[in-house]
């Protein structure tokens, strides 16, 4: 049964915190809010649930699904209407007695003085970047004398800045005038906060970019403005209590529970917003230098194309990706792997490529589940082993519903650095153990005494890794400096030292002489050798083995040990785990096993021979000849740096991509 509107009841449990003479005195004003995107949106509903009875409202665009984590209204059913069209509706679906004008065309200089026209206070709601209407909205409101209020979402916080008639303008706080554009971003941002208390959490810099006008953004945060615009415009609309006017600010920041009041007289032309601007412009400039270039949002058409957009993400040795992929038709595509043992030592074989490879076919086969479909692989026998051809095709499939893995295949991820100490449940276990399916079963080493000798182990192994002129080349190859991101390597910043060290061994890697310098005066293997191997080594719930009933020795134990490995890691993440690889032991154990020299250093190969006996004792007699992959895992956070892909286009044989919509 519909109740009848009444705008008394509707609002009765404002009353308390304000009286019902102001209720009703709220009921008569009419605030303006220019735009109703992230902030706009929220404030609307806000301020209608408040008691506010008139709203003048303006925005020009329609709703899209790049609006969906923040903006209120935008949801499957409005994409594509008009944001005025959509939030007049929500708001008069909570107060049907409100008067709303709509400007469906936008805030600008021709209906400016309309927009305005019997307006109490103004909320600022424009996009961030539109900084031409915002600051003729509130030069209008500054010689009209309306209160204005803008509220901006900062990360998870929300920052306020009132401007009061009489008091300080806009322009006078922020002095945009004569200024290129981006320079004016770069005032408006800092004006906003001069204590940028989000920055120290921004964990992936190449998304603020100023050049295309797009930033990350919470819907926390919105909510978070919207909360506190309406306790300011409360308090000007009736007279409750001293309201900060610029040059002070509040920001208020959730992540970080902190407040802070801020308070520069003269704004942006103060000593100290000047010297945080200088700060800013280098950090811009630097930042710009150092962008990693991304692929755009792109949806892809065909089932094929979805699926090798999943697949890529696939783990390989040193983010290698040895595979290429052609087309065939709608059902058919091949694969072109290839392995890497004529320049990485660890690479003995090509047994870590055909791994990666192996975990590439899972991953495949996991995302076509998705589509309804099931893969079947077939590998070339006279293709050659180092550059193996697989084909695929695709089928209806039986299965009634998608591989429960394929959520997690985006979402897993090497992680270098320390994890907790806490041990794995036995249900954990169980579940890890069942992953990897039949003819394999894990070697768990658990509890101090274990992790410690697995610790002494990789510190020493990691003495060879550091010390051969072999493992120098590979390393020197595969990291990209000065990178939180890589495409085809491994960013610095996910390696897993600290900025020094970083520092340190960015320096030495310039060339060969300064490793073996630092490594024979000042023990310069000891610093990486502690956080990359002794460290986490300790720091982690356990370390395993995935070990095959039989001895692995051919491509096809390899491709079939790498499916089993990425159905593992794959549940790992869907456990909630962080996971390690540890392979270089086991590596330089196999390479003595099958009496190989991997280097030319006599001390290196002596030393991987005791360190593959140690091996046998800790993981079992046949783990050298018959484990697929060795590694460590347990609970903690997500790496903020991680190795990305190729793009689609970048991993399709260039002879056979005709023209097609893939970019
Ligand atoms: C066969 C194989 C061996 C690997 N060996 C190591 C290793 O010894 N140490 C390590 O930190 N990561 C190792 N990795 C992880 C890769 O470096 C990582 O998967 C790749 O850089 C992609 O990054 P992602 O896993 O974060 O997506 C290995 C991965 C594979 C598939």
């Amino acid at each position: 049964m519909q109740q009848p509107f009444d705008y008394d009841s509707a609002f009765s449990r404002n009353i308390g915190w304000i009286t019902e003479t102001e209720q009703a005195l709220l009921r008569t004003r009419r605030i303006a809010i220019a735009g109703l995107g992230g902030v706009g949106g929220s404030h609307l509903l806000t301020l209608t649930r408040l008691g506010i009875g008139r709203f003048n409202i303006s925005d020009l665009d329609s709703f899209e699904l790049a609006n969906f984590n923040r903006q209120a209204g935008a949801s499957l059913s409005q994409v594509g209407r008009p944001k005025v069209e959509v939030l007049s509706e929500m708001a008069l679906d909570i107060n049907p007695e409100l008067q709303i004008n709509a400007f469906p065309e936008g805030v600008n200089q021709e209906n400016l003085d309309r927009f305005l026209e019997d307006v109490d206070l103004y909320v600022d709601g424009l996009d961030f970047f539109a900084l031409q209407a915002r600051r003729a909205v509130f030069a209008a409101c500054a010689e009209k004398g309306i209160p204005a209020i803008t509220a901006a979402p900062l990360g998870m916080g929300a920052a306020l800045l009132n401007f009061l008639p009489g008091k300080m303008t806009f322009e006078e706080y922020f002095r945009l005038e004569g200024h290129s554009e981006d320079e004016q971003l770069l005032r408006f941002l800092l004006g906003l906060s001069p204590a940028m208390l989000q920055m120290p959490y921004l964990v992936d810099d190449s998304r603020v970019d100023l050049a295309n006008h797009k930033g990350p953004s919470t819907p926390m945060a919105c909510e978070l403005c919207a909360g506190m615009a309406a306790t300011h415009a409360l308090k000007i609309l009736l007279n409750r209590g001293n309201v900060p006017t610029a040059p002070r600010g509040v920001h208020l920041d959730a992540f970080r529970n902190k407040l802070s009041s801020t308070w520069r007289p003269g704004g942006n032309g103060n000593p100290i917003q000047r010297l945080g601007l200088k700060i800013a412009r280098n950090r811009l400039s630097e930042k710009l230098t150092m962008s990693v270039e991304r692929e755009t949002l792109q949806r892809y058409e065909t089932p094929i194309e979805r699926i090798l957009d999943l697949a890529r993400w696939a783990p390989s040795g040193d983010n290698t990706q040895p595979w290429r992929f052609e087309l065939v038709d709608d059902t058919r595509f091949i694969i072109h792997a290839h392995d890497t043992r004529d320049w990485c030592v660890y690479d003995l074989d090509g047994r870590a490529s055909q791994t990666a490879v192996g975990a590439l076919l899972e991953t495949i086969a996991i995302a076509a589940s998705g589509e309804g479909l099931a893969a079947a692989f077939s590998r070339r026998e006279e293709s050659p082993e180092n550059n193996p051809v697989i084909e695929v095709t695709l089928s209806e499939s039986s299965a009634p519903e998608p591989d429960p893995l394929l959520p997690y295949i985006r979402a897993r991820v090497t992680q270098r650095r320390g994890f907790s100490t806490r041990a794995l449940t036995g249900a954990q276990k169980k579940v890890l153990e069942a992953s990897v399916g039949p003819g394999y079963r894990i070697v768990w080493l658990e509890g101090w005494q274990r992790k410690w000798q697995m610790a002494r182990l990789l510190f020493r192994n990691a003495r060879i890794r550091l010390t051969i002129p072999e493992a120098y080349e590979v390393h020197k190859r595969i990291i990209q400096w000065d990178a939180q991101f890589s495409e085809d390597r491994i960013p610095d910043q996910a390696v897993g030292l600290d900025p020094v060290a970083l520092k340190l061994m960015k320096w030495a890697m310039q060339s060969w002489g300064r490793v073996q310098m630092l490594n024979r005066y000042f023990a310069g293997t000891w610093m990486p050798r502690v956080q990359l191997d002794l460290i986490p080594a300790l720091r982690c719930g356990a370390h395993f083995a995935i070990v095959a009933d039989k001895p692995v020795v051919e491509i096809d134990d390899y491709l079939a040990g790498g499916r089993a490995l990425q159905r593992f890691w794959l549940t790992t993440t869907r456990l909630g785990l962080q996971f390690q690889a540890e392979m270089t032991p086991l590596i330089f154990s196999r390479y003595t096993a099958v009496s190989r020299k991997f280097t030319v250093e006599e001390r290196a190969m002596k030393m991987a021979t005791v360190l593959a006996a140690e091996l046998v004792d800790l993981f079992g007699d046949d783990s050298v000849s018959c484990s697929v992959f060795m590694g460590r895992m347990g609970s903690g956070n997500a790496p903020f740096s991680r190795s990305v892909r190729r793009t689609i286009s970048n991993l399709f044989l260039p002879r056979i991509n005709l023209g097609r919509s893939l970019k």
